[in-house]
């Protein structure tokens, strides 16, 4: 029967075969233990002489890491293996002989590794963090279709900078300038206004001189909008969602955390609420904390951050910012204009700002004045002014980093190893 590691517990003392790559082997002169993966998983063949015979074991023996094979085997059920299973090998058939496999067992430095990504996601580790943001993607179209969102999809060609100018990768759109999308939002507004609640998947690009374990080039981001939303019920989806990632990792992802060491418990405390704290507080604290280097109006960098999240075992809140820290866009407090109806959700452990989000201004002489402020063109916005002259209602969203995110639950220190071909500074090679 031909299965996969995923599925051998169907065939528990059955003999079946599988398409696999060795990805690591030890032996001896009677038995040869194979390490083998198919890409649903891992599992260890384990080929005995005296019961092969010696041509398979010879053939056993030599097959080289990261060849091809169909091995064939009876499945064994063993509580020590990490997938509760083994396999005792009966034959092996090579397709293809990997000579020299660049990536052994012993340590590589990280940009040896970088410029083998191509190679390196075969690796478990690798293979565990690809399982769990394909969880975090597979849960996060659960989680919004299940609440009545309509997924949308913006355009990555636009003519707008929502975040500001200085982050922009330019190109020519025949004889028009144009910009790779910072983030789907202004779009995802005007779809609001038609669909009511909806959320956008999609890439995102920041030509951002930062080299830090946060910043990517290009990254992923869930970015939902709801119309007649305001501040505090956009918190309320926002910890709803982030808890169902977590849980929803956790729950499906048991192998791939175990192979990362992740530890479980700091997962399980996941669950909204999420503490709420104000960007005043937040300066108040960092005071206390021996920061003297913040003043109020200034931005946090990650040092401040982590302070602050180390406080709490789940994500927090930080709100309220300053108005002129944030971008055009977002609706000021009205009982004080010079803070924004804002909050940046700050993961524990270290992995700074995963959600950036606010409720947005729907009042057309205040956006103008805002846009003008921020020196952008009138005529470029033309098309989101009017969302504010037909119909126009409170609305609030938020943008989720998927690339942070998978760094936070799988325990992985740098957002280089959360998605399969990383773009960093210096860095479009493979
Ligand atoms: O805070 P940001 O810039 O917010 C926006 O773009 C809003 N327009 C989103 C919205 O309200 N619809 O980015 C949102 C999130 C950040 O919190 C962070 O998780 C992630 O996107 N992010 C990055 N991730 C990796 N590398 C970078 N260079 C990132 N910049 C932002
Ligand atoms: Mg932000």
């Amino acid at each position: 029967m031909k299965t996969t590691i995923a599925k051998v517990g169907q065939f528990v003392d059955q003999t079946v075969t599988i398409g696999a790559w060795i990805a690591n082997k030890r032996s001896s002169g009677k038995i040869a233990f194979l390490q083998l993966r198919d890409g649903t998983g891992f599992i260890q063949g384990v080929v005995v002489k005296a019961e092969v015979g010696e041509e398979i074991f010879a053939k056993a023996k030599a097959i080289t890491q990261e060849s091809s094979l169909y091995v064939t085997g009876i499945v064994r059920e063993d509580e020590r293996a990490p997938s509760g299973y083994e396999l005792t090998v009966t034959d092996v058939e090579l397709i293809h002989e990997a000579v020299d496999y660049p990536i052994t067992p012993k340590e590589h430095g990280t940009e040896f590794l970088m410029d083998h990504r191509h190679l390196w996601i075969r690796s478990k580790r690798q293979h565990a963090v690809m399982k769990i943001r394909n969880e975090i993607i597979r849960s996060t179209y659960e989680f919004f279709n299940e609440n009545g969102f309509v997924k949308v999809d913006p355009p990555i060609l636009t003519g707008s900078a929502p975040e500001g100018t200085s982050e922009l990768f330019a190109t020519k759109y025949f004889d028009e300038d144009a910009y790779l999308s910072q983030s789907g939002q202004l779009y995802m507004e005007a779809a609001a206004m038609a669909l009511g609640r909806v959320f956008s998947f999609g890439p995102t690009f920041r030509a951002e001189k930062s080299k830090t374990r946060r910043h990517l080039i290009e990254f992923w981001m869930i970015e939902p909008e709801m119309a007649f939303v305001e501040f505090e019920e956009n918190l309320e989806v926002q910890e709803q969602y982030v808890s169902y990632l977590a849980q929803s990792v956790l729950k499906n992802c048991q192998i791939e955390l175990k192979t990362l060491g992740r530890d479980l418990e700091k997962l399980e405390k996941i669950q909204a609420p999420f503490a709420r704290i104000t960007y005043d507080d937040a300066v108040t604290f960092l005071h206390k904390e021996g920061f003297d280097d913040i003043e109020w109006g200034d931005d946090f960098g990650s040092p401040h951050e982590t302070a602050i999240a180390n406080h709490y075992d789940k994500p927090v809140f930080i709100t309220h910012y300053p108005t002129s820290l944030k971008p055009f866009y977002m609706q000021p407090d009205p009982n004080r204009p010079e803070v924004v109806l804002c909050a940046d959700l700050i993961a524990p452990e270290g992995y700074g700002e995963i959600i950036g989000g606010s409720e947005r201004i729907h009042d057309m002489e205040l956006l103008e004045q805002r846009l003008d402020e921020h020196k952008l063109d009138l005529n470029a916005y033309e098309w989101y002014l009017q969302l504010r002259k037909y119909g126009s209602v409170p609305h609030s969203g938020f943008g989720l980093g998927l690339e942070r995110t998978v760094a936070w639950l799988s325990g992985v220190e740098h957002v280089r190893e959360t998605i399969p071909f990383p773009r960093l500074l210096n860095r479009l090679y493979p």
